[in-house]
């Protein structure tokens, strides 16, 4: 049976992932692909470790650069990570005439246009399933199953260890650091767990993501990003009593000719499927104007998921070479690399959404007007309004969920009120999807 040469790059915990399953489903991927994928070399820094997996004699090198230039490899597999050694090494890989999969959504986020350019020029593939997602397939969706749809809007949980920590503060009122320490203990949070936490691992993905829907460039650069890290276990408790739970959601949105990128705590109602996608779990809507909107829900992240996307990337440029050299009979990014275009994004300040709003009032008479009235001379209309408790001396919680309003005007009028001498703190904004409130 013919073989398909694989050097992966990288042997941690996705990489170890992959050459379990290519060695372990070994026969069921030939049975389906009609060769073997053959793991004819695996690179990392530390050979001799047990990893578990039992490789042939030989395979195993430190040597990654040897790996990229070795005649008779096929495909690349870089798990390395990182912007540094790996950008190097799929850049080499590229040169030398290899096809490329990747799960490295920071590298791609950063400098995947040049990336997607050299390897168009050098005839072929760079393939990147894992680095949205993990196993499910949100690329494979947008590249192939709604090719002939408009994407008009995306909304993923996207971070498993920031929707863990969610989970783990709203459901069992644990501490952010001890949900942020039981993330890391389970291998999903990044090196760098500011990445996960700040939501830039979460714009990364969107990035990505964003331009296979919408045919732009990969646009980091523009995403509007606000991670978990200030978000109160008071905010998360009141957002529940209005019926809403706090989720870090990526939102990608088309307009007439801009788009919307932002990574944000948003507050989305209990019967909204997202607002039940616990724990580690990843979901992203996808909207089209053809098939509505559909729903993709699995893991994110982890070992073997990981390796899943990863191996079906593999069967894809497998499929490719075995029908005579395919190479970009898939475009990477999903439009011929010719249609791609610089789309705007609308800064933060322009779009426009619900809200909810905490304010710390000093509890005196006609606080609460004078909090109003900023709001609307703003073109501010609130929905409902609740304050809890009251205190002769401190402040107490005063919760308003708007109407529609613009981003711009909400920041102006929170700036005035949190100047008022009976503000005791900064008030706290929390954007509102997919809601049950009236325009
Ligand atoms: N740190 C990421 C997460 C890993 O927590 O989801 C998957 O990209």
């Amino acid at each position: 049976m013919r073989q398909i040469n694989i050097g992966l790059l990288g042997c941690g915990t996705v990489g170890t992932g992959v050459a379990r399953m290519l060695t372990e489903n070994r026969d069921l991927i030939a049975a389906r692909l009609g060769a073997v994928l053959n793991l004819t070399r695996v690179a990392d820094l530390e050979p001799d470790r047990d990893r578990g997996v039992a490789l042939p004699a030989g395979v195993m090198v430190a040597d990654a650069h040897r790996v990229v230039a070795e005649p008779g490899i096929d495909i690349i597999v870089e798990m390395i990570g990182g912007e540094g050694i790996a950008r190097e090494l799929i850049l080499s890989a590229i040169e030398n005439g290899r096809h490329v999969v990747t799960a490295n959504k920071a590298l791609l986020a950063a400098h995947g246009n040049a990336l997607f350019q050299a390897a168009a020029a050098k005839g072929v593939d760079l393939f990147f399933e894992a680095s949205v997602g993990g196993c499910m397939p949100v690329i494979k969706t947008l590249r192939e199953a709604l090719v002939g749809n408009r994407i008009l809007a995306m909304t993923g949980i996207l971070n498993g260890t920031c929707n863990y920590i969610l989970s783990k503060i709203t459901d069992e009122g644990s501490r952010f650091a001890d949900a942020l320490a039981k993330a890391q203990k389970e291998g999903y949070a990044e090196a760098d767990p500011a990445l996960d936490v700040e939501g830039r691992d979460t714009a990364h993905k969107l990035a990505i993501m964003s331009a296979l829907a919408f045919g732009m460039e990969i646009n980091l650069r523009e995403v509007y990003i606000e991670g978990i890290s200030h978000l109160t276990p008071l905010d998360i408790e009141l957002a529940g009593q209005f019926g809403y739970r706090i989720k870090l959601l990526a939102i990608g949105k088309a307009h007439a000719d801009a788009v919307e990128m932002r990574v944000h705590p948003t507050m989305i109602p209990f019967d909204n499927i997202l607002s039940n996608v616990n724990g580690t779990l990843n979901a992203v809507s996808l909207t089209g104007d053809a098939c509505g909107e559909i729903l993709l829900y699995g893991r994110g992240a982890g070992m073997m998921p990981t390796a899943s996307a990863v191996v079906g990337d593999l069967v894809d440029l497998a499929r490719n070479i075995l029908s005579g050299g395919a190479a970009g009979r898939l475009p990477g990014l999903a439009y011929q690399m010719a249609n791609i275009r610089r789309i705007p994004v609308l800064p933060i300040e322009q779009i426009s959404t619900h809200y909810y709003f905490r304010f710390a009032a000093l509890d005196r008479p006609g606080v609460l007007s004078t909090i109003a009235g900023i709001l609307g001379r703003h073109g501010i209309s609130i929905q409902s309004v609740q304050q809890k408790g009251r205190k002769s001396d401190g402040a107490v919680p005063v919760v308003m969920l708007s109407h529609r309003a613009r981003e711009a005007d909400v920041q102006q009028a929170l700036a005035e009120i949190s100047a008022l001498e009976v503000s005791a703190e900064k008030p706290v904004l929390i954007r509102i999807e997919d809601h049950n409130l009236v325009d």
